[in-house]
């Protein structure tokens, strides 16, 4: 039997000429993947805060209407964060006061930055905050105007009111794999950072390669990490963007790992506007080809998912993503995928 560490660290175990299925059928790969993943939708925030093109509240609301009949149980609606900074997230009050009706079973989130963020959340009814500090203090900076250590201090009257009033907590950590200002981030410095998140009342922690720099080999040493400081997987989100090519590998490298929550946006729109080179989040629907490949469950119906994903793209003016291109042809491959 080989140790995951053998797994990836070994080429003389598993050749880069071994086949992909044999790697798949191994039983050491197949015993570590989950059975079931909960994707959340990222789309309306973290995809469309980095579009140029500003997007009508209109068709926002109906995005989210459509993203609510696909079966994603959280779907990360807006952000409550300074509207001169991100115009894209300015409508966060009109977006909350209209989600869908009768979606009790799903969750929208929204981003909050500090106090001022958490009490316009709350006063719109949010059920569910983000908060997110960052591996570097350089990225947290030109992000928020505060340090890492300032971010913490920044979240404690969120973590004591989100207490009193109920409203459960979710953390990022924004560049854990790569700065677009400091370069190489410590992952020890994460595993810190996560359990401080945690510690303080988050029920997870998205760890978030904002920049799409990591690779298998980067993903394998800081989930690695995080495994060995006996963090539980199921605290543990991956967060991937695509600008390299490597997110789905990267989300592999993370199955290995028993991680069981993705953040994945449709058609991958998405970035961030203070992360230079950041290009989209990793596309749900490619995510989805994989997970379904590997038989992992998720509950996501992708004809609906498609919808909803060429209503924005059409919205953005952005061409179709290639998986949706291939999904047009009549392949047999993909007749088991509806
Ligand atoms: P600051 O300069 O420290 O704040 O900004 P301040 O308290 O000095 O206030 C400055 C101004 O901001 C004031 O307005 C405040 O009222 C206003 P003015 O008097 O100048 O008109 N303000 C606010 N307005 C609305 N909502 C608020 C709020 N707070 C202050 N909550 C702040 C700090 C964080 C607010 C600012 O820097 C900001 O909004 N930054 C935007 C951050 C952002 O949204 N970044 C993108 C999301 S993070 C991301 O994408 C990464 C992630 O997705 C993970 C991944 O991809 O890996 C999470
Ligand atoms: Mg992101």
């Amino acid at each position: 039997m080989f140790s995951k560490a053998k797994f990836f660290l070994s080429s003389s175990q598993f050749s880069h000429t071994q086949p992909i299925h044999t790697l798949l059928s191994s039983p050491l790969f197949k015993s570590l993947l989950p059975s079931s993943v909960r994707i959340v939708e990222v789309s309306p925030r973290d995809g469309l805060q980095a579009e140029s093109t500003i997007v009508n509240t209109n068709d926002k609301i109906q995005f989210i209407n459509l993203l609510s009949k696909c079966g994603f149980k959280t779907i990360e609606a807006t952000s409550f964060v300074n509207p001169k900074a991100v115009p894209q997230m300015s409508d966060a009050l009109e977006i909350m006061s209209n989600l869908p009706p009768n979606c009790d079973h799903i969750s929208f989130p929204v981003l909050v930055p500090n106090i001022k963020g958490y009490i316009n959340a709350k006063n719109a009814n949010a059920k569910e905050v983000s908060i997110f500090t960052a591996g570097s203090d350089t990225f947290q900076k030109t992000n928020t105007n505060c340090t890492i250590d300032e971010s913490f201090e920044r979240f404690d009257p969120i973590f004591k009111a989100a207490k009193e009033d109920g409203i459960a907590v979710r953390g990022y950590i924004s560049c854990a794999l790569g700065c677009p200002y400091e370069g190489p981030v410590s992952p020890s410095r994460v595993v810190h950072l996560t359990e401080k998140l945690l510690e303080k009342g988050c029920y997870e922690v998205s760890i978030g390669d904002t920049i799409g720099v990591a690779s298998p080999g980067t993903v394998f040493t800081l989930f690695d990490l995080l495994s060995k400081a006996n963090i539980p997987s199921d605290k543990l989100a991956g967060h991937f963007h695509n600008t390299y090519g490597q997110a789905l590998a990267n989300i592999l490298v993370a199955l290995n790992f028993e991680i069981k929550i993705f953040d994945t946006s449709v058609c991958g729109i998405g970035g961030c506007p203070f992360a230079k080179g950041s290009t989209g989040n990793v596309a749900t629907e490619d995510v989805l080809n994989l997970l379904h490949s590997l038989n992992i469950k998720h509950d996501i119906d992708i004809k609906k998912m498609m919808v909803a994903g060429e209503f924005i793209r059409s919205k953005l003016g952005r061409k179709e993503t290639p998986l949706e291109r291939a999904l047009k042809i009549d392949h047999p491959y993909f007749k088991s995928f509806f």
